[in-house]
Protein backbone atom coordinates (compact mmCIF):
# COMPACT_ATOMS: atom_id res chain seq x y z
CA UNK A 1 0.00 0.00 0.00
CA UNK A 2 1.52 3.52 -1.23
CA UNK A 3 0.93 6.98 1.19
CA UNK A 4 0.75 9.27 -1.73
CA UNK A 5 -2.90 9.82 -0.30
CA UNK A 6 -0.51 11.80 2.45
CA UNK A 7 0.67 14.22 0.04
CA UNK A 8 -1.61 17.32 -0.06
CA UNK A 9 -5.21 17.28 -1.14
CA UNK A 10 -4.75 20.23 -3.46
CA UNK A 11 -1.63 18.06 -4.98
CA UNK A 12 -1.32 18.69 -8.63
CA UNK A 13 -0.87 15.44 -10.59
CA UNK A 14 0.36 15.90 -14.04
CA UNK A 15 1.80 14.61 -17.18
CA UNK A 16 4.57 16.34 -19.50
CA UNK A 17 5.44 16.81 -23.09
CA UNK A 18 7.48 19.29 -25.46
CA UNK A 19 6.50 20.89 -28.30
CA UNK A 20 9.46 19.70 -30.94
CA UNK A 21 8.91 16.16 -29.23
CA UNK A 22 5.84 15.68 -30.01
CA UNK A 23 3.59 18.30 -32.41
CA UNK A 24 4.84 17.55 -35.68
CA UNK A 25 3.66 19.94 -38.57
CA UNK A 26 7.12 21.79 -38.40
CA UNK A 27 6.02 23.86 -41.83
CA UNK A 28 2.10 23.70 -41.40
CA UNK A 29 -0.03 27.10 -40.69
CA UNK A 30 3.08 29.37 -40.99
CA UNK A 31 5.48 27.68 -38.67
CA UNK A 32 8.96 28.86 -39.49
CA UNK A 33 12.09 26.21 -39.00
CA UNK A 34 13.84 25.85 -35.22
CA UNK A 35 17.05 25.25 -34.26
CA UNK A 36 15.96 21.57 -33.87
CA UNK A 37 14.63 21.41 -37.30
CA UNK A 38 18.22 22.11 -38.71
CA UNK A 39 19.94 20.31 -35.98
CA UNK A 40 17.97 17.34 -36.82
CA UNK A 41 17.92 17.61 -40.26
CA UNK A 42 22.17 17.71 -40.40
CA UNK A 43 22.59 13.68 -40.62
CA UNK A 44 24.83 12.08 -37.80
CA UNK A 45 22.98 14.66 -34.73
CA UNK A 46 20.38 12.18 -34.51
CA UNK A 47 19.96 8.23 -33.60
CA UNK A 48 18.80 6.51 -37.10
CA UNK A 49 18.20 10.20 -38.66
CA UNK A 50 15.34 10.77 -37.05
CA UNK A 51 13.53 14.20 -37.16
CA UNK A 52 10.50 16.41 -35.48
CA UNK A 53 8.61 16.58 -38.76
CA UNK A 54 5.79 14.13 -37.96
CA UNK A 55 6.35 13.25 -34.22
CA UNK A 56 3.11 12.06 -32.49
CA UNK A 57 1.30 14.56 -35.01
CA UNK A 58 -0.46 15.84 -31.89
CA UNK A 59 -0.44 18.71 -34.19
CA UNK A 60 -3.53 16.88 -35.62
CA UNK A 61 -4.04 14.50 -32.81
CA UNK A 62 -4.92 17.62 -30.14
CA UNK A 63 -8.43 16.23 -29.26
CA UNK A 64 -7.45 12.61 -29.20
CA UNK A 65 -4.79 12.80 -26.72
CA UNK A 66 -6.86 15.59 -24.04
CA UNK A 67 -9.10 12.36 -24.38
CA UNK A 68 -6.09 10.23 -23.03
CA UNK A 69 -4.86 12.56 -20.39
CA UNK A 70 -8.61 12.56 -19.29
CA UNK A 71 -8.23 8.94 -19.08
CA UNK A 72 -5.42 9.07 -16.77
CA UNK A 73 -7.14 11.76 -14.81
CA UNK A 74 -4.42 14.25 -14.44
CA UNK A 75 -5.30 17.10 -13.33
CA UNK A 76 -2.77 19.49 -15.47
CA UNK A 77 -0.83 19.04 -18.20
CA UNK A 78 3.13 20.35 -19.01
CA UNK A 79 3.09 21.82 -22.36
CA UNK A 80 5.67 24.36 -24.28
CA UNK A 81 4.34 26.72 -26.56
CA UNK A 82 6.53 26.96 -30.04
CA UNK A 83 8.03 30.16 -30.50
CA UNK A 84 8.85 29.77 -34.31
CA UNK A 85 4.90 29.10 -34.83
CA UNK A 86 3.68 32.13 -32.73
CA UNK A 87 6.43 34.59 -33.65
CA UNK A 88 8.38 32.78 -37.15
CA UNK A 89 10.56 36.02 -37.55
CA UNK A 90 11.73 35.52 -34.16
CA UNK A 91 10.22 39.00 -33.30
CA UNK A 92 8.20 41.13 -35.22
CA UNK A 93 5.10 39.84 -36.65
CA UNK A 94 2.74 37.27 -34.87
CA UNK A 95 1.50 34.22 -36.43
CA UNK A 96 -2.22 33.90 -35.28
CA UNK A 97 -2.82 30.76 -36.98
CA UNK A 98 0.28 29.49 -34.92
CA UNK A 99 -0.97 31.13 -31.81
CA UNK A 100 -4.89 30.17 -32.34
CA UNK A 101 -3.51 26.40 -32.14
CA UNK A 102 -2.32 27.08 -28.32
CA UNK A 103 -5.81 29.02 -27.74
CA UNK A 104 -7.61 26.53 -28.93
CA UNK A 105 -5.77 23.66 -26.97
CA UNK A 106 -6.02 26.25 -23.96
CA UNK A 107 -9.72 25.99 -24.26
CA UNK A 108 -10.11 22.19 -24.90
CA UNK A 109 -7.76 21.37 -21.68
CA UNK A 110 -10.24 23.79 -19.62
CA UNK A 111 -13.36 22.28 -21.10
CA UNK A 112 -11.55 18.85 -20.05
CA UNK A 113 -10.98 20.21 -16.72
CA UNK A 114 -7.24 20.11 -17.26
CA UNK A 115 -4.94 22.77 -16.07
CA UNK A 116 -2.79 24.45 -18.97
CA UNK A 117 0.54 24.37 -17.81
CA UNK A 118 2.67 25.56 -20.84
CA UNK A 119 6.32 26.40 -20.71
CA UNK A 120 7.56 29.26 -23.25
CA UNK A 121 10.80 27.66 -23.77
CA UNK A 122 11.33 23.72 -24.52
CA UNK A 123 14.42 24.77 -26.22
CA UNK A 124 12.83 25.32 -29.87
CA UNK A 125 14.54 29.41 -31.02
CA UNK A 126 13.30 30.15 -34.09
CA UNK A 127 16.68 29.20 -36.89
CA UNK A 128 16.44 32.88 -37.85
CA UNK A 129 17.68 34.34 -34.19
CA UNK A 130 20.06 31.79 -34.27
CA UNK A 131 21.49 32.83 -37.92
CA UNK A 132 21.43 36.57 -36.24
CA UNK A 133 23.58 35.31 -33.46
CA UNK A 134 21.60 33.26 -31.05
CA UNK A 135 21.24 32.57 -27.09
CA UNK A 136 24.97 33.88 -27.34
CA UNK A 137 23.22 37.83 -28.71
CA UNK A 138 21.64 39.54 -26.12
CA UNK A 139 19.08 40.90 -28.71
CA UNK A 140 17.28 37.21 -28.27
CA UNK A 141 16.76 37.49 -24.69
CA UNK A 142 14.73 40.60 -25.27
CA UNK A 143 12.88 39.26 -28.56
CA UNK A 144 12.15 36.46 -26.13
CA UNK A 145 10.46 38.62 -23.72
CA UNK A 146 8.01 40.06 -26.36
CA UNK A 147 7.44 36.32 -27.49
CA UNK A 148 6.70 35.85 -24.00
CA UNK A 149 4.23 39.15 -23.85
CA UNK A 150 2.32 37.75 -27.11
CA UNK A 151 1.43 34.13 -25.68
CA UNK A 152 0.72 36.16 -21.84
CA UNK A 153 -1.80 38.61 -23.40
CA UNK A 154 -3.06 36.11 -25.57
CA UNK A 155 -3.59 32.87 -23.10
CA UNK A 156 -3.37 34.76 -19.71
CA UNK A 157 -7.60 35.20 -19.22
CA UNK A 158 -7.68 31.26 -18.62
CA UNK A 159 -3.82 30.44 -17.98
CA UNK A 160 -2.32 31.50 -14.16
CA UNK A 161 0.81 29.16 -14.33
CA UNK A 162 3.46 30.10 -16.68
CA UNK A 163 7.46 28.46 -17.03
CA UNK A 164 9.63 30.85 -18.71
CA UNK A 165 12.13 28.38 -19.02
CA UNK A 166 12.73 24.58 -19.49
CA UNK A 167 16.09 23.30 -18.95
CA UNK A 168 18.49 26.15 -19.90
CA UNK A 169 21.28 23.72 -18.62
CA UNK A 170 20.43 21.65 -21.79
CA UNK A 171 20.29 24.55 -24.17
CA UNK A 172 23.60 25.79 -23.05
CA UNK A 173 25.91 23.10 -21.92
CA UNK A 174 24.85 20.40 -23.86
CA UNK A 175 23.33 22.93 -27.09
CA UNK A 176 26.48 25.08 -26.37
CA UNK A 177 29.69 23.28 -24.78
CA UNK A 178 28.79 19.34 -25.72
CA UNK A 179 27.40 19.89 -29.20
CA UNK A 180 24.83 17.33 -28.67
CA UNK A 181 21.99 19.39 -28.94
CA UNK A 182 20.75 22.10 -31.01
CA UNK A 183 22.05 24.68 -32.14
CA UNK A 184 25.40 22.04 -31.80
CA UNK A 185 28.21 24.21 -31.15
CA UNK A 186 31.52 23.60 -28.67
CA UNK A 187 32.06 26.57 -27.78
CA UNK A 188 32.35 27.66 -24.28
CA UNK A 189 32.40 31.20 -24.08
CA UNK A 190 28.91 30.95 -26.36
CA UNK A 191 27.86 28.24 -23.96
CA UNK A 192 28.44 30.79 -21.23
CA UNK A 193 26.91 33.86 -22.93
CA UNK A 194 24.01 31.34 -23.92
CA UNK A 195 23.20 31.01 -20.05
CA UNK A 196 23.51 34.41 -19.48
CA UNK A 197 21.21 35.36 -21.80
CA UNK A 198 18.84 32.50 -21.47
CA UNK A 199 18.68 34.23 -17.67
CA UNK A 200 17.87 37.64 -19.10
CA UNK A 201 15.42 36.50 -21.07
CA UNK A 202 13.39 34.36 -18.32
CA UNK A 203 13.54 37.48 -15.83
CA UNK A 204 12.48 39.93 -18.58
CA UNK A 205 9.90 37.38 -19.86
CA UNK A 206 9.13 37.07 -15.85
CA UNK A 207 8.19 41.00 -16.28
CA UNK A 208 6.07 40.92 -19.14
CA UNK A 209 3.95 37.74 -17.81
CA UNK A 210 3.38 39.85 -14.73
CA UNK A 211 2.51 42.68 -16.63
CA UNK A 212 -0.07 41.00 -18.83
CA UNK A 213 -1.51 38.43 -16.38
CA UNK A 214 -2.63 39.56 -13.24
CA UNK A 215 -2.27 36.70 -10.51
CA UNK A 216 0.38 34.85 -12.58
CA UNK A 217 2.36 31.85 -10.88
CA UNK A 218 5.70 32.48 -12.69
CA UNK A 219 8.10 29.83 -12.48
CA UNK A 220 11.26 28.35 -14.44
CA UNK A 221 12.49 24.67 -14.68
CA UNK A 222 15.80 23.35 -14.22
CA UNK A 223 17.22 19.79 -13.93
CA UNK A 224 19.34 19.78 -10.79
CA UNK A 225 20.17 16.75 -8.91
CA UNK A 226 22.84 15.47 -6.42
CA UNK A 227 26.61 15.72 -7.55
CA UNK A 228 28.17 12.42 -5.50
CA UNK A 229 32.02 12.04 -5.42
CA UNK A 230 32.73 8.34 -6.55
CA UNK A 231 35.25 7.92 -3.67
CA UNK A 232 36.49 9.89 -0.95
CA UNK A 233 39.52 10.98 -2.76
CA UNK A 234 40.12 14.78 -2.51
CA UNK A 235 40.16 14.56 -6.38
CA UNK A 236 36.97 13.57 -6.71
CA UNK A 237 35.33 15.46 -3.93
CA UNK A 238 36.66 18.57 -5.65
CA UNK A 239 35.66 17.09 -8.95
CA UNK A 240 31.82 16.62 -7.07
CA UNK A 241 31.38 20.27 -6.06
CA UNK A 242 32.68 21.46 -9.71
CA UNK A 243 29.92 19.15 -11.34
CA UNK A 244 27.34 20.49 -8.24
CA UNK A 245 28.53 24.13 -9.40
CA UNK A 246 28.16 23.54 -13.19
CA UNK A 247 24.36 21.52 -12.75
CA UNK A 248 22.83 23.24 -10.07
CA UNK A 249 24.34 26.27 -8.67
CA UNK A 250 24.81 28.30 -11.83
CA UNK A 251 21.48 27.37 -12.49
CA UNK A 252 20.18 28.00 -8.86
CA UNK A 253 22.36 31.25 -7.71
CA UNK A 254 21.77 33.88 -10.44
CA UNK A 255 17.77 33.55 -9.95
CA UNK A 256 18.18 34.08 -6.41
CA UNK A 257 19.57 36.83 -6.23
CA UNK A 258 23.13 35.46 -5.19
CA UNK A 259 24.69 36.51 -8.94
CA UNK A 260 27.17 33.73 -10.77
CA UNK A 261 29.10 31.19 -8.55
CA UNK A 262 32.64 32.74 -8.49
CA UNK A 263 34.18 29.18 -8.33
CA UNK A 264 32.46 28.63 -11.74
CA UNK A 265 33.00 32.25 -13.19
CA UNK A 266 36.95 30.81 -12.38
CA UNK A 267 36.79 28.02 -13.86
CA UNK A 268 34.90 28.27 -17.44
CA UNK A 269 37.38 31.62 -17.83
CA UNK A 270 35.01 34.05 -19.67
CA UNK A 271 33.62 37.32 -18.85
CA UNK A 272 30.01 37.71 -17.97
CA UNK A 273 28.12 39.89 -20.42
CA UNK A 274 26.75 41.89 -17.69
CA UNK A 275 25.12 45.19 -17.89
CA UNK A 276 23.90 47.48 -15.03
CA UNK A 277 20.32 46.02 -13.50
CA UNK A 278 20.99 42.66 -15.38
CA UNK A 279 21.42 40.84 -11.98
CA UNK A 280 18.40 42.22 -10.59
CA UNK A 281 16.17 41.16 -14.05
CA UNK A 282 17.40 37.74 -13.54
CA UNK A 283 16.51 37.65 -10.11
CA UNK A 284 12.57 38.65 -10.87
CA UNK A 285 10.84 36.86 -7.73
CA UNK A 286 9.42 33.47 -8.45
CA UNK A 287 6.20 31.91 -7.41
CA UNK A 288 7.68 28.28 -7.62
CA UNK A 289 10.94 26.30 -8.87
CA UNK A 290 10.35 22.93 -11.29
CA UNK A 291 12.63 20.57 -10.84
CA UNK A 292 13.22 17.73 -13.57
CA UNK A 293 14.57 14.47 -11.96
CA UNK A 294 15.87 11.57 -13.41
CA UNK A 295 18.93 10.46 -12.16
CA UNK A 296 21.79 11.51 -9.14
CA UNK A 297 25.52 12.38 -10.56
CA UNK A 298 28.42 10.15 -9.12
CA UNK A 299 31.41 11.46 -10.61
CA UNK A 300 34.86 11.41 -10.59
CA UNK A 301 38.11 13.79 -11.40
CA UNK A 302 38.44 13.83 -15.17
CA UNK A 303 41.41 16.61 -15.42
CA UNK A 304 41.87 15.88 -18.93
CA UNK A 305 38.05 15.61 -19.63
CA UNK A 306 35.50 18.84 -20.77
CA UNK A 307 34.62 21.16 -18.42
CA UNK A 308 33.80 20.87 -15.42
CA UNK A 309 36.30 17.95 -15.87
CA UNK A 310 33.65 15.68 -13.42
CA UNK A 311 33.26 12.19 -15.22
CA UNK A 312 30.02 10.82 -14.81
CA UNK A 313 30.75 7.04 -13.54
CA UNK A 314 28.28 4.16 -13.81
CA UNK A 315 27.80 2.23 -10.95
CA UNK A 316 27.75 -1.82 -11.66
CA UNK A 317 25.26 -3.66 -9.44
CA UNK A 318 22.56 -0.64 -9.44
CA UNK A 319 19.42 -0.55 -11.57
CA UNK A 320 19.30 1.56 -14.95
CA UNK A 321 17.01 2.49 -17.25
CA UNK A 322 16.94 2.37 -21.24
CA UNK A 323 19.40 5.64 -20.86
CA UNK A 324 21.72 4.10 -18.81
CA UNK A 325 20.90 6.41 -15.79
CA UNK A 326 20.79 4.95 -12.44
CA UNK A 327 17.25 4.87 -10.60
CA UNK A 328 18.00 6.21 -7.64
CA UNK A 329 14.40 7.81 -5.84
CA UNK A 330 16.58 8.90 -2.42
CA UNK A 331 18.47 11.36 -5.07
CA UNK A 332 14.82 12.76 -5.97
CA UNK A 333 14.36 13.14 -1.99
CA UNK A 334 17.59 14.28 -1.33
CA UNK A 335 17.75 17.40 -4.11
CA UNK A 336 14.24 18.52 -2.97
CA UNK A 337 15.56 18.56 0.45
CA UNK A 338 18.78 20.39 -0.48
CA UNK A 339 16.56 23.14 -2.84
CA UNK A 340 14.35 23.81 -0.13
CA UNK A 341 17.19 24.37 2.28
CA UNK A 342 19.40 26.05 1.03
CA UNK A 343 17.22 28.27 -1.60
CA UNK A 344 13.99 28.67 0.12
CA UNK A 345 11.13 28.28 -2.66
CA UNK A 346 7.90 29.56 -1.78
CA UNK A 347 6.62 25.79 -4.28
CA UNK A 348 7.98 23.26 -5.95
CA UNK A 349 6.78 20.96 -8.47
CA UNK A 350 8.64 17.93 -9.98
CA UNK A 351 8.10 18.94 -13.94
CA UNK A 352 9.34 16.25 -15.09
CA UNK A 353 10.35 12.85 -14.10
CA UNK A 354 9.87 9.11 -15.52
CA UNK A 355 11.52 6.28 -17.63
CA UNK A 356 13.05 5.12 -20.58
CA UNK A 357 12.58 1.19 -21.16
CA UNK A 358 12.54 -1.10 -23.89
CA UNK A 359 8.98 -2.02 -24.13
CA UNK A 360 7.57 -4.91 -25.77
CA UNK A 361 3.99 -4.68 -27.35
CA UNK A 362 1.95 -7.61 -27.48
CA UNK A 363 -0.85 -8.55 -30.47
CA UNK A 364 -3.27 -6.91 -28.92
CA UNK A 365 -1.32 -3.54 -29.21
CA UNK A 366 -0.81 -3.59 -25.01
CA UNK A 367 2.39 -2.55 -23.44
CA UNK A 368 3.10 -4.16 -19.79
CA UNK A 369 5.88 -1.95 -18.62
CA UNK A 370 6.08 -2.74 -14.75
CA UNK A 371 9.99 -1.24 -14.90
CA UNK A 372 8.29 2.04 -15.33
CA UNK A 373 5.22 1.65 -13.00
CA UNK A 374 7.88 0.57 -10.30
CA UNK A 375 10.09 3.85 -11.43
CA UNK A 376 6.64 5.69 -10.74
CA UNK A 377 6.14 4.29 -7.22
CA UNK A 378 9.76 5.08 -6.09
CA UNK A 379 9.75 8.60 -6.92
CA UNK A 380 6.56 9.49 -5.73
CA UNK A 381 7.38 8.08 -2.33
CA UNK A 382 10.38 9.89 -2.36
CA UNK A 383 8.15 12.78 -3.23
CA UNK A 384 5.64 11.76 0.06
CA UNK A 385 9.28 11.79 2.31
CA UNK A 386 10.26 14.85 1.05
CA UNK A 387 6.88 16.42 2.21
CA UNK A 388 7.29 14.89 5.15
CA UNK A 389 10.47 16.83 6.20
CA UNK A 390 9.43 20.21 5.24
CA UNK A 391 9.30 20.42 1.09
CA UNK A 392 6.99 22.41 -0.26
CA UNK A 393 6.26 20.26 -3.10
CA UNK A 394 2.92 21.34 -4.99
CA UNK A 395 2.80 18.67 -7.50
CA UNK A 396 4.15 16.20 -9.49
CA UNK A 397 4.44 16.03 -13.71
CA UNK A 398 5.20 12.55 -15.02
CA UNK A 399 7.61 13.03 -18.10
CA UNK A 400 5.80 11.73 -20.82
CA UNK A 401 1.83 11.18 -21.57
CA UNK A 402 3.39 9.94 -25.08
CA UNK A 403 6.40 8.39 -26.59
CA UNK A 404 7.64 10.88 -28.47
CA UNK A 405 11.35 12.34 -29.99
CA UNK A 406 13.90 11.81 -27.25
CA UNK A 407 16.19 14.69 -28.92
CA UNK A 408 19.54 13.04 -30.31
CA UNK A 409 18.18 9.43 -29.27
CA UNK A 410 15.44 10.27 -31.85
CA UNK A 411 12.44 7.43 -31.36
CA UNK A 412 14.46 4.40 -29.78
CA UNK A 413 13.83 5.74 -26.65
CA UNK A 414 10.83 5.46 -24.87
CA UNK A 415 9.43 7.32 -21.79
CA UNK A 416 5.54 7.41 -22.43
CA UNK A 417 2.90 6.17 -20.06
CA UNK A 418 0.96 6.09 -23.30
CA UNK A 419 2.50 3.63 -26.28
CA UNK A 420 2.75 5.58 -29.82
CA UNK A 421 2.90 2.96 -33.22
CA UNK A 422 4.79 5.78 -35.37
CA UNK A 423 3.70 4.20 -38.50
CA UNK A 424 -0.23 4.05 -37.67
CA UNK A 425 -0.24 7.02 -34.96
CA UNK A 426 -1.67 4.54 -32.78
CA UNK A 427 -1.91 5.37 -29.22
CA UNK A 428 -1.91 2.93 -26.68
CA UNK A 429 -2.30 3.50 -22.43
CA UNK A 430 0.73 1.07 -20.87
CA UNK A 431 -0.11 -0.61 -18.05
CA UNK A 432 2.19 2.08 -16.38
CA UNK A 433 -0.04 4.33 -17.54
CA UNK A 434 -3.22 2.55 -15.95
CA UNK A 435 -0.99 2.52 -12.94
CA UNK A 436 -0.35 5.98 -12.78
CA UNK A 437 -3.89 7.05 -13.12
CA UNK A 438 -4.61 4.56 -10.00
CA UNK A 439 -2.34 6.41 -8.37
CA UNK A 440 -4.13 9.38 -8.67
CA UNK A 441 -7.45 8.40 -8.39
CA UNK A 442 -6.72 6.79 -4.66
CA UNK A 443 -4.48 9.51 -3.72
CA UNK A 444 -7.13 12.19 -4.31
CA UNK A 445 -9.76 10.29 -2.85
CA UNK A 446 -8.11 9.26 0.21
CA UNK A 447 -6.35 12.96 0.03
CA UNK A 448 -9.98 14.21 0.49
CA UNK A 449 -10.99 12.22 2.91
CA UNK A 450 -8.22 13.22 4.90
CA UNK A 451 -8.84 16.76 4.20
C1 LIG B 1 14.77 16.98 -20.57
C2 LIG B 1 13.67 17.46 -21.36
C3 LIG B 1 12.77 16.40 -21.89
C4 LIG B 1 13.42 15.03 -22.10
C5 LIG B 1 13.27 14.18 -20.87
C6 LIG B 1 13.94 12.82 -21.05
O1 LIG B 1 14.62 16.99 -19.34
O2 LIG B 1 15.79 16.65 -21.14
O3 LIG B 1 12.89 18.37 -20.63
O4 LIG B 1 12.43 16.99 -23.11
O5 LIG B 1 12.82 14.37 -23.18
O6 LIG B 1 13.91 14.78 -19.79
O7 LIG B 1 15.29 13.00 -21.34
Amino acid sequence: MNDFHSLPADFTWGVATAAYQIEGAVAEDGRSPSIWDTFSHTPGRIDNNDNGDVACDHYHRRSEDIELMKQLGVDAYRFSVAWPRVVPGGDGPVNDKGLAFYDELVDDLLEAGITPFPTLYHWDLPQVLQDRGGWPARETAEHFAAYAAVVAERLGDRVKDWTTLNEPLCSSWIGHLEGRMAPGLTDITAAVRTSYHLHLGHGLATQAIRAAVPGARVGIVNNITTCEPATERAEDVAAAVRADGHTNRWWLDPIHGRGYPQDMVDLYGVDLPTRSGDLDTIAAPLDWLGVNYYFRNVVTDDPTGPLPQAKQVYLPGARHTAMDWEVNADGLENILLRLTEDYGPEMIYVTENGSAYPDVVRADHSVDDPERSQYLDEHLAACVRATRRGVPLAGYFAWSLLDNFEWAYGYEKRFGLVHVDYPTQRRTIKTSGHHYADIVRSARRRGRRAA
